[in-house]
């Protein structure tokens, strides 16, 4: 069996230093790998993409593949209010590999990252994904966008921008939906035990917390019903 290791890569911080652009949006960045397999995938790898693969190469893994958690050129790289936000179009250049995302999320992606569909592995709900002997899987978690996806490894959730400790994405940008948000935050994450570790896609409001705590804290989380929700989000 492998070993899970779980690298948490903040923009502005530990790629990309000295990007106040970077500094500013706090985007997170995982390597997911098996330590003694040496393999990894990256997930929402931006901003400082060289950086992230010297730290690939540095630490002796293989990459194996890219997981998006959604299109938003903060996340995989494009141009973002006014800048060029470097992601996986740099990956492709320099150590090219398949990049995993939902089949609803395909056509953005493409669009803001100009990746060929041959370079994309569409998932649904449920599938999994193998980086060395270990298994993660993809959930489907719309509201954010119409194909965003959390990935569950070990006892982690990698969420996106679909939960901060304390908050959740936004649901008014292009593809944003309050309705499969709310449905996305009280039914298709509700059944993660209380110890799964949440990991974000920003630093807005923390790095991690158990889900125990965000469940408790993060008052996203505890509006009783759909129309407290719609009312809360309009
Ligand atoms: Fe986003």
């Amino acid at each position: 069996m492998g070993r899970l290791v779980i690298r948490q890569l903040l923009a502005g911080r530990d790629i990309g230093r000295g990007n106040p652009v970077a500094a500013q949006m706090q985007n997170f960045a995982y390597l997911i790998g098996d330590a003694e397999r040496r393999r990894c995938v990256l997930v929402d790898p931006a901003w400082a993409v060289d950086d992230i693969l010297d730290l690939v190469e540095a630490e002796g893994y293989t990459l194996d593949g890219v997981l998006a958690t959604h299109y938003h050129p903060d996340h995989v790289g494009g141009h973002m209010f006014g800048f060029d936000v470097e992601g996986v179009a740099r990956i492709m250049e320099r150590s090219p590999c398949k990049v995993h995302t939902h089949r609803r999320e395909a056509e953005g992606l493409r669009q803001v990252t100009g990746l060929d569909a041959s370079d994309l592995v569409l998932h649904d709900s449920g599938d999994r994904v193998k980086v060395g002997d270990i298994d993660i899987t993809l959930l489907h978690t719309p509201g954010h966008t119409p194909g965003s996806l959390c990935f569950k490894v070990g006892r982690a959730l990698v969420a996106g921008d679909t939960l901060f400790l304390q908050g959740c994405g936004r649901v008014d940008l292009p593809g944003g939906d309050p309705d499969e948000m709310y449905y996305s935050l009280t039914q298709r994450l509700a059944s993660l035990p209380g110890d799964t570790i949440l990991y974000p896609g920003h630093a807005y409001s923390g790095a991690s917390a158990d889900m125990d705590t965000v469940r408790r804290t993060n008052p996203y989380l505890q509006v009783p019903d759909l129309e407290t929700w719609r009312r809360f989000m309009r």
